[in-house]
């Protein structure tokens, strides 16, 4: 007996039936789970505050838990929650170990963690792996004992060049701005070496060349999977290794039309896609094998094309990665089926899902983004001075109409939070209220990453929308959000919550997370179409309805009122042959 994978790769029924946890137990014998899983991402700061001190917290995820597992989600993602000063949001690490008291506790931890298993939720927790805090007792030690010691060796440290090493050590930049390096100050008073940067100069680089940095991580990894979690979403997982002797880097001219994206270029960037990193995955796998139950690691890694973003999930490396390449496809037929078309392929032949994923806490909320023609490049933002602005109206119906086409997609689906609800990008964040340090590090020139963090609607009438009972919120809300809140959503046909919950309870009961994509021809070049099993999906990016087959529609992004598929409009119809 065969179980047909995600992409179709045949696997024996044995390799199905692994020793159980306690988790799965509870959530039963579905292994593999994650080669068809939608994973809903918390972003912790803004899902739900307990406390009322405007930021969210560990049991405020744990109070609100019930309403994911009413959406029909398998998992969840929770963005950093440990010990930071939060200059990046908690990707700023200064113990791995350890709740930052903004969030709770360890013990608010293994209580949502299980609450979610007791729900049928899987955990995943993020890993920052690349960089540190400048707060972790590892850089302050190293700090203390100068250059040369085995506690510099942790980091990326070295002389800087010129007569009185005055300028930086190479030519790099960090992806927020600015240069890749700061200088330190001896105790003395005097410049000291540099250290390197890739994001903020409160992020230091680790060096992976140090086999002290590979120990202390398995150790983090075997900490959480003690304490339960189902996996690790892997931070900046194409930069942990840089070339050997950091040699500066000459970019070519970006082509016009190429993707900008600060953190994927199609070329050879000496701190990107180094091949060094694979084995340190290979090594997490093992790792991972150390305990029981169907643990996994997904990369976060920009790397085009996907045929070489497909390294990172070898059957001995990491079991998905995000496909940053079809988030930023535009909404055009050709297009959406072309970078389909190479995921399946490009992922399938490694026997890996493809994932899809079309917002996060880093990018432009899809129902602004796709309103804009073309978005800024990722990492730029939008705010009250940008040039363009999205058409709100057009943004969200394609929002639905995206989402819908990628629910019935085979693979595994990336849900970020409060795309449920249709939240747009919130543009209007006064300067002054802004806390991302890449808008800082351009000097106000980028808005970054804010609009989409901003805490979300629970109750159009609470304080705050019931995102935290005093009504506090770290970044301002809109005062026009009471449509957009679950409780103004929840039971109302048409909805996007209902669209939401009615697309995952039909992509469960037809298996579509471990379907098989066929294309349908004859519906012209704007209609995404294709089969998944038993169902039809008929995806419209163009402005010209298309006659529908006959059949009945299972779920549908806008209201069909005559046997026509309007623009923007996506469709699942029950398959007849
Ligand atoms: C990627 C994370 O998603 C982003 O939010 C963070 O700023 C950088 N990595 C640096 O950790």
């Amino acid at each position: 007996m065969t179980i047909e994978s995600a992409q179709g790769s045949s696997l024996p029924a044995d390799e199905n039936t692994l020793p159980l946890t306690a988790t799965s137990q509870i959530i039963g014998r579905n292994t593999e789970w994650w080669r068809s899983a939608v994973i809903y991402q918390i972003y912790p700061r803004s899902f739900a505050d307990s406390d009322g001190d405007g930021i969210g917290d560990l049991a405020g995820i744990a109070q609100r838990l019930p309403s994911l597992a009413k959406l029909g989600i398998d998992a969840i993602w929770l963005s950093p929650f440990f010990t930071s000063p939060q200059n990046d949001a908690g990707y700023d690490v200064a113990d791995y170990c350890d709740v930052d008291p903004l969030f709770g506790t360890l013990d608010d931890f293994d209580r949502l963690e299980k609450e979610a298993h007791r729900l049928g939720l899987r955990v995943i927790v993020d890993l920052v792996p690349n960089h540190t805090s400048t707060d972790h007792k590892w850089f302050t030690e190293a700090l203390e004992a100068g250059p040369g010691s085995p506690e510099r060796a942790r980091y990326l440290f070295r002389d800087g060049q010129g007569a009185n090493g005055e300028f930086p050590p190479n030519n790099w930049q960090s992806v927020f701005g600015g240069a890749a390096w700061s200088r330190t100050t001896n105790p003395d008073g005097r410049p000291g070496q540099w250290y390197l940067h890739l994001f903020d100069s409160s992020q230091p680089d680790l060096d992976w060349t140090n086999p002290w940095v590979h120990e202390q991580f398995r150790e983090i990894l075997r900490f959480w999977l003690r304490r339960g979690v189902d996996g690790f979403r892997v931070d900046v997982a194409h930069g942990l290794v840089k070339a050997a002797g950091l040699p500066d880097f000459f970019a070519p001219a970006v082509e016009e039309g190429a993707s900008t994206a600060s953190m994927s270029q199609p070329v050879d960037v000496p701190y990107w896609a180094q091949p060094g990193v694979h084995e340190i995955y290979r090594d997490w796998h093992r790792v991972l094998e150390e305990f029981e139950g169907d643990r996994v690691l997904c990369a976060e890694a920009w790397v085009e094309p996907l045929s070489k973003l497909a390294n990172w999930v070898r059957p001995d490396e990491m079991q998905q990665a995000f496909n940053f390449s079809y988030l930023e496809t535009p909404w055009s037929g050709p297009e959406i089926r072309a970078i389909v078309d190479e995921s399946i392929a490009a992922f399938g032949s490694v026997g890996a899902p493809s994932t899809w994923v079309l917002s996060n806490h880093d990018v432009i909320r899809h129902a602004s983004r796709l309103g804009m023609n073309p978005p800024p490049p990722q990492g730029s933002g939008i705010g009250p001075k940008s040039e363009h602005r999205p058409d709100e109206a057009v943004g969200l119906r394609r929002a639905r109409a995206a989402s819908l086409m990628m629910l019935a997609l085979p693979g595994s689906g990336y849900v970020y939070q409060g795309e449920e609800l249709g939240l747009p990008e919130v543009i209007d964040l006064p300067d002054k209220a802004r806390q991302d340090p890449t808008f800082f590090r351009h000097h106000g020139e980028k808005y970054g990453r804010d609009g989409c963090r901003v805490p979300i609607p629970w109750e159009s009438d609470a304080p705050g929308y019931g995102f935290s009972p005093t009504g506090e919120s770290w970044l301002p809300q809109p005062t026009d959000w009471q449509d957009y809140a679950r409780d103004s959503q929840d039971g109302v046909p048409g909805s996007t919550l209902e669209l939401y919950t009615l697309a995952l309870r039909t992509r469960a009961s037809y298996n579509l997370g471990l379907g098989t994509l066929e294309w349908v021809d004859g519906y012209g070049d704007d209609v995404v179409a294709f089969t998944n099993g038993d169902v039809t999906v008929l995806a419209n990016t163009g402005t010209i309805a298309v006659e529908l087959p006959l059949g009945e529609i299972l779920a549908a992004s806008e209201d069909i009122t005559e046997a026509a598929l309007p623009g923007d409009t996506t469709v699942w119809m029950l398959r007849r042959d």
